[in-house]
């Protein structure tokens, strides 16, 4: 059984498509350990207590130090035997010492083609908007690797989405959301096959 972690920050679709794709048996022999949140008011938090995950809030009001932020990450990554993490809406930096820690089995979905529209201030709606200002005719979404930079890790699968007239930034969202969902569970499914990252 591959475990995984997901850290999360907002509304928690992005979780739900992994919860939903387990559930259904998409992905096979993985199991979500827990989910832990940057945002005590996460609905995240909800839809995981909605499946009796464990739900965990570790946020800078708790652990207004990074050192001791990070400490507490590594620590429930390691309590819960973690196989992979996956930053789900995440919008909390991760310390270097977390990363090197899970090397190359920490990955982030990003609601842009990589490497446009990304980095930092590059997050949300801000990404949709920019978008619309530079005038493109497709965006996309993209799942990556966390790396020490900002959304600068290798690229795992992306794929696009049009813009059509008359997008706002909302309506962009929305549909770069659904492809989001769908490429997220593609690598995932991806990343335990190649990987059998819980087989050791
Ligand atoms: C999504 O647009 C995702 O690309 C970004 O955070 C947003 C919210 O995701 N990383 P979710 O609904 O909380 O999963």
């Amino acid at each position: 059984m591959q475990k995984i972690t997901v850290l999360v920050s907002g509304g928690g679709t992005n979780l739900q498509a992994i919860i939903d794709a387990i559930t259904c048996g998409e992905i096979k022999n993985a199991k979500i350990v827990q989910v832990i949140s940057s945002n005590s008011k996460a609905f995240s938090l909800e839809r995981a207590r909605k499946h009796g995950i464990a739900a965990k809030v570790i946020d800078k009001e708790t652990y207004p130090d990074l050192n001791d932020r990070t400490d507490a990450l590594i620590f429930a990554l390691k309590e819960e035997d973690t196989d992979l993490v996956v930053l789900a809406g995440y919008m909390s930096v991760l310390d270097a010492k977390l990363i090197q820690a899970y090397e190359g089995r920490i990955i982030n979905i990003h609601p842009s083609l990589i490497p446009k529209f990304c980095g930092k201030g590059f997050y949300g709606k801000r990404v949709h908007q920019a978008v619309l200002d530079a005038g493109e005719t497709q965006t996309g979404a993209t799942v990556h690797f966390v790396d020490e930079g900002v959304d600068t890790g290798e690229v795992i699968l992306q794929e696009s989405v049009p813009v059509l007239n008359g997008d706002t930034a909302d309506i962009l969202a929305a549909r770069v959301l659904i492809t989001e969902h769908k490429i997220l569970i593609k690598a995932i499914k991806k990343l335990l096959e190649e990987k059998n990252l819980g087989g050791k």
